[in-house]
């Protein structure tokens, strides 16, 4: 008999831990899964709205994730009207659905001038006040972009809960963790 390779998936702590080992991998590991999560918002229409984002941090004492942006994208008028938002990470080789329910606060400014200057130089370019993302232009390369930290955002967000999926050789186990009751726990039928 071969030995299960995520014994952490059958106790709901362990699993639970291996959510936050799998996110805070993803801040440090270029080549990790959580480094490309799915950030959805619901936009001002009530339509769905999601796109890849590169993982930045994770703090699993506290319960918080950010990502950075730029401040003049939909993404951001979309989180100002509406604050709640969802984070998706399939985590292939853990047979691991990571679903994320967050509120997310958005940083610019002052606040965040040591984060930016943190970043490295070609990066920058990701952050532009002479190119808003989403502006229609006449052909596919009439933009110029020039870092701004003007134009730099960060986006806390506050997780208020986790569903978890693991899909395991023998059997599928799902949980829901909550921020109110201390991150507890609770199986679900997956
Ligand atoms: C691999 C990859 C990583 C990305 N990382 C980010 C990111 O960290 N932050 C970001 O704002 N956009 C990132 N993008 C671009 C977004 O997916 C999206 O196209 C852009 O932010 C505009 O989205 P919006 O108009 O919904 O705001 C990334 C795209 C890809 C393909």
């Amino acid at each position: 008999m071969t030995t299960d390779p995520h014994p952490w998936a059958a106790e709901i702590d362990s699993l639970h831990a291996q959510i936050w080992t799998r996110l805070t991998r993803g801040v440090h590991d270029r080549r990790a899964p959580a480094r490309h999560p799915t950030l959805a918002t619901v936009d001002a229409t009530g339509r769905p709205q999601a796109r890849t984002v590169v993982l930045r941090g994770a703090d699993a004492a506290a319960g918080t994730l950010s990502l950075y942006t730029d401040r003049h994208s939909a993404k951001v008028a979309e989180l100002r009207a509406n604050p709640l938002a969802a984070l998706h990470v399939w985590d292939a080789a853990a047979h691991l659905q990571i679903r994320i329910e967050a509120e997310v606060a958005i940083e610019t400014g002052p606040g965040v001038a040591d984060v930016w200057a943190s970043v490295p130089e070609p990066s920058r370019y990701a952050y532009s006040s002479t190119a808003t993302p989403g502006r229609p232009i006449p052909e596919a390369l009439a933009y110029t972009k020039t870092p701004d930290p003007a134009a730099f955002a960060r986006l806390r967000l506050t997780v208020s809960a986790i569903d978890a999926l693991h899909l395991g050789r023998a059997h599928h186990r799902r949980a829901r963790f909550e921020r109110a009751d201390g991150w507890a726990g609770q199986w679900l039928v997956p």
